[in-house]
């Protein structure tokens, strides 16, 4: 079974690729952006949520958004078409570290897609590349709550506390101006929902040949989360202004 089809499965009823609910995306857009005429990048943008979400609220803002999933993609541009933004929307299929563009963004975004960059940091640079004169990042990593056990971080990757990430953060030339970190709730909330829309998608399809394999990989998921990393780990959204521009 395609990862990619894992993924757009696990997101049906959460389609923010990330634990946040829907007030918190919509503060943090808000804080983001100040003129509702911006023009806004999102870097690994997935099935496009924050961008749709920020068209739909701003009619003169324009879009740019960049992912890997071409099925990721097809799916923004098909909820654009539907919302009647898709005439404000470009979408490029590339790597999101490799791709350039002759036109500055008052906002970039990059939520949960900096393994895609290598780290925070590299995603930070990767952004300010494209950031016009007094832009924004808005930019969501993982954090440790409390000291991760070797398979959590074996299973999730490296991350600092959250004090330590903001001084990583800070020294690198940036102010945060706002930040969100993800509550109890929303974590659990985001977890809930991946493991158990693929679970029921797998029972409600039992004659698709990926029905056994969307089941086992709910279960295994969950197992995971529950019993390794839960506790240890949690996430941070940032809006960021350059310490000089
Ligand atoms: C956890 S999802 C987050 C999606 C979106 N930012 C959101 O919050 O809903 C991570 C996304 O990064 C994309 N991705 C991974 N590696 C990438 C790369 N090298 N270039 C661009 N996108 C990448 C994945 O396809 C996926 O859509």
């Amino acid at each position: 079974m395609q990862r990619e089809r894992i993924s757009r499965l696990a997101h049906t009823h959460h389609p923010v690729a990330a634990p946040l609910d829907d007030e918190s995306v919509r503060r943090l857009l808000e804080r983001g952006l100040r003129d509702g005429d911006e023009h806004v990048l999102d870097l690994g943008c997935g099935g496009g949520e924050w961008l749709l979400r920020a068209l739909v609220a701003h009619p003169k803002l324009q879009a740019v958004g960049v992912d890997t999933s071409e099925r990721a993609l097809a799916h923004a541009r098909h909820t654009a078409e539907t919302l009647g933004v898709a005439d404000r929307l470009v979408l490029h299929h590339a790597d999101a570290a490799d791709f350039t563009s002759t036109q500055p963004f008052d906002l970039v975004l990059s939520v949960g897609a900096a393994h895609a960059f290598g780290g925070l940091l590299p995603t930070l640079a990767a952004a300010r590349k494209h950031l016009a004169p007094g832009g924004r990042i808005l930019v969501g990593d993982g954090f440790w709550e409390r000291d991760p056990s070797p398979d959590a971080v074996e299973m999730l990757g490296e991350y600092a506390d959250l004090p330590t990430t903001i001084d990583h953060v800070i020294a690198d030339g940036w102010v945060p101006v706002y930040g969100h970190v993800s509550t109890r709730h929303e974590l659990d909330d985001y977890e809930w929902n991946w493991t158990g829309s693929l679970a029921e998608w797998a029972l409600d399809h039992p004659d698709d040949p990926d029905s056994p394999q969307a089941l086992a990989t709910s279960a295994a998921h969950r197992d995971g989360w529950l019993r390794v990393y839960r506790e240890a780990f949690g996430f941070v959204c940032l809006v960021l202004r350059p310490t000089s521009d």
